[in-house]
């Protein structure tokens, strides 16, 4: 596999709170180059989803902390800048994080949608961002893939895409539970995120050959580099390759 890694952009600091929301969060006042990497990344995304019949995906990778939650939120934002309605859906329901970065409720979400306790309009959070609205992941439940393989959640997304442009759907780690292939089998494939000076190649290789095992089409990869330095700044790359790049 080769991932291109040419054209790097290297930010920094991005520490501090802000407004309440999480710092990693995209906003007017993060530094110019993570804009510009994310709106790369928002246009060759378009570009891929313009070829595919569903306008939802999913974004996952092989381990914990590799930067899902993060990439999946900004993206969610910079979708939504351009206008679009997005929708954005905690599916990690074994470790979700998307309440916390936006400081949201979640005792109505996914699961309970999906146990028929909430329904959507109970459940969503509109206009989070302008245009963009959010569905956390609800209170844990004890069978997260039997509740995303069920026809319920065949249902829920099937509603979700006649109502929204962009539907993105933060997943659990691949390498660990099957959650993010059962989803993405519902949708246009899967963006995975790769950390780079963390993420290990036979991880990700273990991630290509279940989706192709599972015939889940890998839309992209996005390289999120984190690296601190002495002094407490942050370096944020985030890169995008299509699928059809990799040999
Ligand atoms: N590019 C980045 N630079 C600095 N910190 C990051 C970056 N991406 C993610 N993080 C941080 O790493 C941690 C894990 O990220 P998260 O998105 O929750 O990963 P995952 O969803 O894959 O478990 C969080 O504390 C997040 O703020
Ligand atoms: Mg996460």
């Amino acid at each position: 596999m080769n991932i291109n890694t040419s054209g790097k952009n290297v930010v920094q600091p991005l520490a501090g709170k802000r407004g309440g929301r999480d710092h990693t969060l995209l906003s007017e006042s993060s530094p110019f180059h993570v804009r510009e990497a994310f709106k790369t990344i928002r246009t060759n995304l378009q570009y891929t989803l313009a070829t595919t019949s569903s306008k939802s995906f999913v974004i996952a990778s092989a381990m914990p902390n590799e930067g899902k939650s993060t990439s999946s939120a900004n993206l969610a934002i910079v979708l939504a800048q351009t206008g679009a309605q997005v929708l954005l859906m905690d599916c990690d329901l074994r470790k979700p994080s998307v309440h916390r970065l936006f400081r949201l409720t979640t005792g109505k979400g996914v699961t309970s949608i999906l146990c028929g306790i909430d329904t959507i309009e109970q459940a969503l959070h509109e206009n989070v961002v302008p245009n963009l609205d959010i569905i956390t992941a609800g209170p844990l439940s004890p069978n997260p893939s039997e509740l995303l393989g069920s026809s319920r959640m065949k249902d829920l997304l099937g509603i979700v895409e006649k109502a929204y442009d962009y539907v993105i759907l933060d997943a659990s780690p691949m390498n660990l539970v099957s959650d993010a292939v059962i989803v993405a089998k519902q949708t246009a494939g899967i963006v995975l995120i790769v950390r780079q000076e963390q993420s290990r190649h036979e991880q990700l290789q273990k991630c290509i050959k279940s989706c192709e095992f599972a015939g889940v089409n890998i839309l992209g990869i996005i390289v999120n580099e984190s690296r601190s330095s002495k002094s407490y700044h942050y370096g944020y790359v985030y890169e995008y390759s299509k699928a059809t790049d990799r040999k």
